[in-house]
């Protein structure tokens, strides 16, 4: 197959100059995944944007790719606009794989997909959302203490010892920072305290849902509060100083059987496609509180996502080609009609 690799840039950068950018540290991952492709038997062309769309559509009318591998997550540096560039590839009509431009942008807003996923029944922390135009006073009913987090980005950005909150005052005092700081709206949510669990999840009508991983915080004190602050997970020597890491989670049988179908629903209530990680708590008392589903998560080959397929007994190279298999395969929903969405024109 012709498959376009699609990243997106920080810098603006000329594709006669990725060849040298694609050696660094920085882009390894998707330089794994081009050798990857490769590997394949795919006929790979990477194109990596910035902002400009021209480029994109020249690039593409050019080429005319059997499927674009979609792993481009922001538009001219800013995230919010990870769905426009989907929703500009479903108009193109190719094929791409991945999460729809609906499904990332329901899941990119932390406050409406909770709602969704309450209508669902699906246990999630109660919460209250603070707009940046008008910002919250009072943060009535909630139960201390509280998590304090953007509303629509990702990667634990925004996110510090600060985000734990046991007071109003201190709540309130960061819900203001956020807004201001990362000029963004804000979700302030109960904290649940408890084991941190990520379960991949792939597939679009039948999904199967990999081994659970649990990120563990072992040099943390009994009695702290744990969570997945920015520096907890970016920060080599501060998980290493605080035994931080991510493994297989030691579950019984029966909380893997909840956690699967707890999953599978999120994932299908919330539309995703392809491939999905969905992050959760389990309290001491078993309950299980959804925290939230990425589509389009890491693949990395080091990353949650794909350690967990292969101890389900996958090999990397069958999940990338069980992704570009997906972005052929019918979708939840679809009927003849709107099947053909996908089709290349
Ligand atoms: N309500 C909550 N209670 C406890 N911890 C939370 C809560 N919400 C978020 N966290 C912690 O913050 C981390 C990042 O939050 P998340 O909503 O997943 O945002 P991101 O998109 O940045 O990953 C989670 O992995 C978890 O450790
Ligand atoms: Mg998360």
């Amino acid at each position: 197959m012709k498959i376009v690799l699609l990243f997106d840039l920080s810098i603006p950068l000329k594709p006669e100059q990725y060849a040298e950018y694609l050696k660094t540290d920085d882009w390894a991952s998707e330089a794994h995944i081009l050798a990857t492709l490769n590997r394949l038997g795919h006929d790979v062309i990477p194109l990596g944007i910035h902002d400009d769309l021209d480029l994109l559509l020249r690039e593409l009318k050019r080429e005319k790719p059997d499927l674009i591998f979609n792993l481009s997550e922001a538009f001219g540096g800013d995230r919010r606009f990870e769905p426009h560039l989907v929703s500009l590839i479903e108009l193109l009509g190719i094929p791409y794989t991945g999460a729809t431009s609906n499904a990332l942008n329901i899941s990119k807003d932390k406050g409406l997909a909770k709602k969704i996923l309450s209508y669902h029944r699906i246990q999630i922390p109660h919460f209250l959302i603070s707009r940046k135009a008008s910002p919250m006073q009072s943060l009535a009913d909630l139960k201390y203490p509280v998590f304090i987090k953007p509303l629509n980005l990702e990667a634990s950005e925004g996110i510090s010892q600060l985000s734990f909150a046991e007071t109003k005052k201190d709540a309130l005092e960061r819900v203001r920072y956020l807004h201001e700081r990362f000029e963004t709206d804000v979700i302030i949510e109960e904290f649940i305290d408890g084991r941190e669990i990520y379960v991949g999840i792939l597939g679009n009508e039948r999904l199967s849902a990999l081994p659970p991983r649990e990120l563990y915080f072992r040099e943390v004190p009994e009695g702290e509060p744990k969570f997945a602050s920015f520096k907890a997970k970016w920060d080599d020597d501060y998980r290493k100083k605080w035994g931080i890491r991510t493994a297989t989670a030691n579950l019984s049988e029966d909380m893997i059987e909840r956690l699967e179908e707890i999953c599978k629903k999120v994932y299908r209530v919330l539309g995703l496609c392809g491939y999905g990680r969905i992050d959760l708590r389990i309290t001491p008392a078993g309950e299980i509180f959804c925290i939230e589903a990425n589509p389009n998560p890491s693949i990395e080959k080091d990353g949650d996502f794909a350690l967990s397929a292969i101890k389900s007994g996958m090999s990397y190279d069958e999940v990338i080609q069980k992704i570009i298999n997906l972005a052929f395969a019918p979708e939840p929903g679809d009927t003849p009609r709107t099947g053909t969405r996908r089709k290349k024109k």
